[in-house]
């Protein structure tokens, strides 16, 4: 018998002609049965069938939101474009030429400046954002819950740790809004509840027209010179977004792409809206850090990944696991194993793979480099976070 004459169609019909003639009565074997009745099939057809189509289904299962946000240049296009204004700044140069630099004017007396944030749990982040902007900072205003935005009660982080920041306490409203904690409800919808609540909050702080208030999340962080600029000049857009530098683990990984924003209002009693999107087409440049996942502990990862509105980002449990988010970090690569949010193809593909390290220290907010201690964790070449 021509054993493995069924990887070739030829071979295999001879063999069955063979043995499905009148003798098949006396050849009993159920295997050599079943070849007979597969007779006329291409086995290797049958084969992939049975075993590609299931790989395929269960690859798409693995793999679908890669294959969509793969094809997003096709159903989404890419956003207006902004209108780029050229960012000046050393520290040696005069406020009134800065201003003229940027096509501004000077005022006499420097605009008041409110910070806003909500707040979850990133202490550390906090300190590093505060200490950056309180020369320049009229009131901190800062608001937390007792209710992730995925509706997880967390505890009130914030108060726990106030006596670490008393060099803003005389300059700091703060409220606590309690969670609502709507199971199974879209995170954003708990997200604008909050975000409500600290538009009320500002007010209270004592915002008046034509101060200016700084929209961003707390690792959204304006770069100290960037907001003494703006507090400083005259005749600058109402309405302004800020480009940060984005980081993603430590202010070593970076991502080239710095499209992440925070945003300076002009304050416009009863128009003014506390909101976390694209507000205007007026984008100044590299004007600060964003640094998403800058936590020392591995265990701040894991309730960042439960806790935010992306939470449908996490389709295994195995993205929890600390090893795997050590590994992760020192890679450079994306935590929930996601492609790039691009809108050409050609931008995906040459954002695939990690982000490259970049072993630079030179332009970062000053309170990490004074706390190098501290902060080293953030600092090139310390991928490893500690456990807990
Ligand atoms: C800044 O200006 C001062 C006075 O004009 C000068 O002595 C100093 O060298 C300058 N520093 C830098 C970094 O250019
Ligand atoms: C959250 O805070 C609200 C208001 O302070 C309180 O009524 C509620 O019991 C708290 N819930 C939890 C789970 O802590
Ligand atoms: C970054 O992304 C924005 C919007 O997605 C795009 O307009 C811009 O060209 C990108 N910049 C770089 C340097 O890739």
């Amino acid at each position: 018998m021509p054993e493995g004459g069924y990887y070739n169609s030829k071979k295999s019909d001879d063999f069955c002609e063979d043995v499905c003639g009148p003798q098949t009565a006396r050849v009993a074997l159920s295997l050599t049965r079943l070849r007979c009745i597969l007779r006329g099939f291409d086995l290797k057809a049958l084969l992939l069938l049975f075993v590609g189509v299931p790989i395929f289904i269960f690859g798409i299962y693995l793999h679908g939101q890669k294959i969509t946000y793969f094809l997003r240049p096709l159903w989404e296009s890419p956003p207006k474009p902004f209108n780029i204004i050229p960012h000046y700044y050393h520290e040696n140069v005069s406020m009134e030429n800065l201003c003229k630099l940027h096509g501004w004017g000077i005022r006499e007396t420097p605009r008041r400046v409110f910070d806003a944030v909500l707040f979850s749990n990133e202490v550390d982040i906090l300190a590093v954002r505060w200490n950056e902007l309180h020369p320049y900072i009229s009131e901190f205003v800062l608001l937390e819950s007792n209710s992730t935005f995925t509706g997880r009660a967390k505890p009130l982080v914030f108060a726990l740790n106030r006596e670490k920041f008393k060099f803003a306490e005389s300059r700091l409203t703060y409220g606590v809004v309690g969670g609502r904690f709507v199971k199974g409800e879209n995170p954003f919808v708990e997200e604008s509840y909050q975000r409500v609540a600290l538009d009320q909050l500002i007010r209270i702080a004592g915002i008046n027209e034509d101060d200016l208030l700084i929209m961003s999340d707390v690792d959204e962080i304006p770069s100290g010179h960037t907001i003494n600029l703006l507090r400083w000049c005259d005749e600058i857009p109402d309405k302004l977004h800020l480009e940060l530098r984005n980081y993603l683990y430590s202010f070593e990984f970076y991502q080239d792409n710095k499209s992440w924003r925070a945003s300076v209002h002009r304050y416009k009693p009863g128009k003014t809206r506390y909101a976390h999107f694209r507000q205007t087409d007026d984008l100044l440049v590299d004007s600060g850090w964003h640094c998403s996942f800058c936590f020392r502990h591995i265990s701040e990862f894991i309730f960042k990944m439960k806790a935010y509105s992306h939470v449908d980002r996490i389709r295994f449990s195995y993205y929890l696991k600390a090893s795997r988010i050590q590994d992760v970090i020192c890679r450079g690569a994306d935590l929930f194993d996601m492609l790039p949010e691009e809108h050409t193809f050609q931008d995906i593909i040459a954002k695939l793979g990690p982000i490259p390290s970049s072993f630079s220290a030179v332009n970062l907010p000053g309170y990490l480099l004074q706390n190098v201690e501290k902060y080293k964790y953030l600092l090139p070449g310390n991928c490893k976070r500690e456990s807990g």
